[in-house]
């Protein structure tokens, strides 16, 4: 039986490892084929080399990188039919310590590199027929995490960048989700370390390959029509992950400071 991806060339980027490694594998092994990009070229070539698809070193946080990378993909597959915004820097800090080099650098390969590999796609999958998917990556930490302030906010702008793309492109066949995963992977590890006594080994148990399979279906012709979805995945739970909307509301009888302090000490309290 011919897999769910065949006949389609897809791009994972940060795919040399973990879970866009595995990304790469399942998409490969449904027919795709896969040009695998990581910054870390001996990675990409090794997990390339595995799977039979193209290797590619570009840098996706600068716009002539996620240029190259999908240029890439046309010119060895004739078009570009997926993109899988998965590459990913993961660092913690305290506000009283935070490098404001290493924040920026963070919101320049998770947020920027999202948005410059996705603006290159969306044109090339508009210009080569109107057909396409893109998957970015965020994480449960936009909600808000401590020492995950550069990191949460990078993956909080991709949500929205979902949303917003998933709108623009409403009435086109070029679709825009996201993933929330949870894996034990090199960055899990990193913030079991930080964690220390705290951590609860919430990425135990969770391989990228179980991750897999909700990128893979985002990626596929299955999912046609889904878009502006965030996916969640987590061990053995498959959710969708909502826009921040309001909460509750209160009418008052006057603006004044006094009266938004008793709609605190009342109805907008029980709020976390
Ligand atoms: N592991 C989890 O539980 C988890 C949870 C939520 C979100 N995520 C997200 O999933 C994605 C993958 O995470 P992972 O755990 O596999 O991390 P990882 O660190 O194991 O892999 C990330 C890969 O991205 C590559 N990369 C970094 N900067 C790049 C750049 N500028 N250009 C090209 N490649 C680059 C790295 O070389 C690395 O191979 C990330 O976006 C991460 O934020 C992971």
């Amino acid at each position: 039986m011919p897999g769910v991806l065949a006949g389609k060339a897809v791009v994972i980027t940060g795919a040399g490892r973990g879970l866009g490694e595995a990304y790469a594998r399942l998409a490969a092994a449904e027919g795709a084929s896969v040009v695998v990009n990581d910054v870390d070229s001996a990675a990409a070539a090794s997990v390339a080399g595995a799977i039979g698809a193209l290797a590619d070193d570009s840098d996706i946080a600068t716009w002539t990188g996620a240029g190259r990378l999908i240029d890439n993909c046309r010119r060895a597959y004739g078009r570009v039919d997926g993109l899988v915004n998965n590459a990913g820097l993961f660092r913690l800090a305290d506000p009283r310590e935070q490098d404001p080099e290493e924040f920026r650098r963070v919101l320049e390969v998770n947020l920027l590199g999202t948005a410059y590999c996705g603006l290159h796609a969306i044109r090339a999958m508009l210009e080569q027929g109107g057909a396409g998917s893109v998957v970015n990556v965020t994480s449960g930490s936009q909600s808000g995490a401590a020492a995950l302030a550069a990191y949460g906010a990078s993956k909080g702008g991709v949500a929205s960048l979902t949303w917003c793309w998933a709108a623009d492109l409403a009435g086109t066949e070029v679709r825009v989700n996201a993933v929330s995963p949870n894996a034990h992977t090199r960055m899990a590890d990193a913030f079991e370390r930080h964690l220390g006594a705290r951590a609860r080994g919430q990425n135990v148990g969770k391989p990228p390959a179980s991750n897999a399979p909700a990128v893979v279906y985002l990626l596929s012709e299955a999912a046609a029509g889904i878009s502006g979805r965030i996916v969640r995945v987590d061990g053995d739970e498959l959710s969708l992950v909502q826009p921040p909307r309001t909460a509750v509301a209160v009418r008052l009888p006057e603006w004044t400071v006094a009266a938004v302090a008793e709609a605190f000490a009342g109805d907008l309290r029980q709020q976390p």
